[in-house]
């Protein structure tokens, strides 16, 4: 069954240009920012404006066409050679999210095969724009898979765990585990969902809370270390998280604090589901070891809003994903199908499936 719910949107082009929620000042305010210029789009995925895998790449499919009518403006015959370094500006944006990567690699396709007669903003903005329906398409498909993957195996307690936020904001629309949680919902399957408020950043309570919020999904707001806790009371049957990079081994990056839920699921019998499009996996890395894990400031674990939280001069450690070994995983959720007990050659076939198409 196809969701119909219309969900919030995290990215728009409008007035030919593109337009993103600043997810930084939700829940309080809905602040929406337009990008003239390469240099906007790459401060905005670096300062966390739009965040989520999915989204960031969509974000910087459409800063690619943003760059290319620059250039062309600007420098003429050799706005191709100009584009190149807004390619590696955007792809200095972030580092962990292997979507950002691989919007480029379509985009830059585009580029290679010109049609001559049409304008090439005009080609570029088309491929953008099917980046972004296709991510939404495949949400609403993995929304379904991993519903009946849930049902598949019963729930014998009705609340799940979720990490991070993985909704319409993080994607082109609907969500990865929050599409499953969505969908999942709608079908009766979950009764309540535990959010990790995800520090240091808070992902789970200024979004996935408003998000599920604002479908009327039940939604309990919990600190990151009672996860251990809820599962040891038998309250929930699931954790569903997203991801950043999926290893051809089937390890999984993701928010900070995703390992953890998996550990502790495996001791207490949880079942651990990670959801995300193809655009995600990453063949060209063997195993989780080599995904190179973003670092950010100190001041996000020792401020909050900007009120220190700690002693002056105190250090602190900010590395904001972590690495799931498969053999912690049950399940991962594509749009492609669903892998269970993932392995380096479940993770090939699947995606040998992809060549094809
Ligand atoms: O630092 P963020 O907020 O960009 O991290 C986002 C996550 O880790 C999500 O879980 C992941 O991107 C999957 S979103 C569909």
């Amino acid at each position: 069954m196809m969701a119909s719910a219309r969900t919030v949107n995290a990215i728009e082009w409008r007035d030919d240009t593109l337009w993103l929620l600043d997810q930084r000042a939700l829940p309080l305010e809905e602040l929406w920012i337009s990008h003239p210029d390469t240099e906007a789009v790459v401060n905005s995925i670096r300062d966390m404006v739009v965040r989520g895998a999915p989204a960031i790449g969509i974000t910087a499919a459409y800063g690619v066409v943003i760059a290319a009518r620059n250039r062309l403006e600007q420098s003429g015959d050799n706005w191709m050679r100009a584009l190149s370094e807004d390619f590696e500006a955007l792809a200095q944006s972030r580092p962990t999210a292997v979507n950002l990567f691989w919007a480029l690699g379509q985009m830059q396709k585009i580029l290679s095969k010109l049609n001559q007669e049409e304008d090439p903003v005009v080609q570029l903005l088309r491929e953008a724009k099917r980046i972004h329906e296709a991510d939404l398409a495949a949400n609403h498909t993995m929304g379904n898979l991993g519903a009946s993957l849930i049902a598949h195996y019963k729930m014998p307690a009705p609340g799940v765990i979720t990490h991070c936020n993985t909704g319409s904001l993080a994607t082109g629309g609907y969500g990865t585990a929050l599409g499953v949680i969505r969908s999942a919902w709608q079908q009766k399957l979950i009764e309540r969902v535990f959010a990790d408020e995800t520090r240091p950043w808070w992902q789970g309570s200024r979004l996935t809370a408003w998000e599920l919020m604002q479908d009327g999904i039940p939604v309990t707001l919990t600190a990151d270390s009672v996860a251990a806790t809820l599962m040891q009371q038998g309250r929930v049957s699931w954790v569903i998280v997203g991801a950043d990079r999926i290893a051809a081994n089937g390890d999984v990056a993701n928010k900070i604090g995703t390992y953890n839920l998996a550990v502790l699921a495996k001791h207490h019998g949880v079942r651990f589901m990670v959801v995300a499009p193809t655009s995600t996996f990453d063949l060209s890395i063997s195993s989780g070891v080599d995904i190179p894990i973003e670092e950010r400031d100190g001041h996000e674990v020792l401020e909050v809003k900007g009120v220190r939280m700690a002693p002056e001069n105190a250090q602190a450690y900010n590395p904001v994903f972590d690495v799931t070994p498969a053999q912690l995983i049950d399940a991962i959720v594509t749009e492609k199908g669903v892998i269970e007990k993932p392995s380096a050659d479940s993770v090939a076939s699947l995606m040998a499936d992809r060549q094809l198409h």
